[in-house]
């Protein structure tokens, strides 16, 4: 009996999980060993054919993910040099997403955990982005209390993390994600899906003083909102080209400077705000917005002031959805009680 413990601690220091994510137009299988080392990621982006549509269609992404998901299991297995057998347990993405998109992933990890008698691990998309940044980290070098930032197509969350038990949600978006209005102000300058990059793209060669676009103020300081931003962008467009015209390219580009300088500003200042009234001893952003230039370098310069370092994932690959994310998530889940 005195063993025991030991014994499973051991099983835990050594677990491999395969996990799998197919909440959106990502379609992603990885394995991940001790929740912090990515054996293998593989990742199938549907962006070309929803760039398309201007958007994701959700029976088309649910019906490329049955398609993909049986290759990318498949090639995730074959790059990690192991065998199945040699998996201790399944991990899959069970919300929020679209619905028939996280079916596809839900059948196929309940049938690999079937088959292979191994436990299934559920696991929340949004707690998976905040375990981005684990990936290739040492454990050593994540801090607790911080603060993480989700920021994507589909959430914008404020939360202080005291422990992997313990996550207080401080603030969230109130209407539109940051992302979406990324998406959304990228489609109305005519920009490519998916519009964040293109919109960060655009801006290189913009002011982002140019306009003076709205913040909202809102009750709970630590909410975010960015509907209004959205129509003023609408309304300014609307305004620019009323006289039957388009956008000269320099219009789109200051549009797009002065758009991603407020929606930077407006994530930026509620993380200075938590800052100021919880003490942390790391910031972190996750999430496809935290692969936003100019969003790191403005808030690292911010928090240095504050000697708080800023941790992003360490790979691009890990800000945007990713199954290697959700396999941290799911160990620390299992692991820790
Ligand atoms: O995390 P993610 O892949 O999917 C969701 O869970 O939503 O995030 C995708 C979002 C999209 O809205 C995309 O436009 C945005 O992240 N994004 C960016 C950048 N790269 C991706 N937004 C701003 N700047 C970027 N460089
Ligand atoms: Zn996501």
């Amino acid at each position: 009996m005195a063993g025991y413990p030991r014994f499973r601690e051991y099983l835990i220091l050594l677990m491999k999980i395969l996990a799998i994510e197919t909440s959106c137009d990502e379609t992603a299988a990885a394995i991940i060993e001790d929740g912090h080392k990515v054996i293998s990621s593989v990742i199938a982006s549907q962006a070309d054919i929803h760039a398309i549509t201007g958007g994701v269609v959700p029976e088309v992404a649910a019906r490329e993910h049955s398609i993909n998901l049986p290759y990318i299991y498949k090639q995730a297995i074959e790059e990690s040099g192991l065998n199945i057998s040699e998996i201790d347990a399944f991990a899959v993405t069970t919300t929020p997403g679209l619905i028939g998109s996280l079916l596809v992933g839900i059948s196929a990890a309940k049938t690999l955990s079937e088959i292979y008698r191994k436990p299934l691990i559920e696991t929340n998309h949004i707690e998976g982005h905040i375990y981005s940044t684990f990936l290739e980290r040492k454990p050593e070098e994540i801090c607790f209390p911080l603060l993480t930032l989700t920021v994507s197509g589909g959430h914008t969350q404020l939360y202080i993390i005291k422990g992997h038990k313990e996550k207080v949600l401080l603030g969230q978006t109130l209407d539109d994600a940051a992302g979406e209005a990324y998406d959304k102000i990228a489609k109305m300058l005519g920009l490519p899906y998916p519009g964040g990059p293109e919109l960060a793209k655009a801006a290189l060669d913009g002011d982002p003083q140019k306009f003076d676009l709205p913040v909202a103020r809102l009750d709970n300081q630590f909410d975010f909102s960015f509907s209004g931003l959205k129509t003023a962008v609408l309304y300014l467009i609307r305004d620019l080209t009323s006289s039957d015209r388009d956008l000269t390219p320099e219009e789109r580009a200051d549009i797009a400077a002065s758009a991603q300088r407020v929606i930077n500003k407006a994530l930026i200042k509620n993380i200075l705000l938590a800052t100021q009234k919880y003490e942390v001893k790391q910031v972190h952003v996750v999430g496809g917005v935290s692969a936003n230039k100019e969003l790191k370098s403005n808030l690292a310069d911010a928090l240095s002031k504050k000697d708080i370092p800023l941790l992003t994932p360490i790979k691009g690959i890990y800000s945007t959805d990713n199954a290697a994310m959700i396999g941290s998530a799911a160990y620390f889940a299992f692991t820790k009680v």
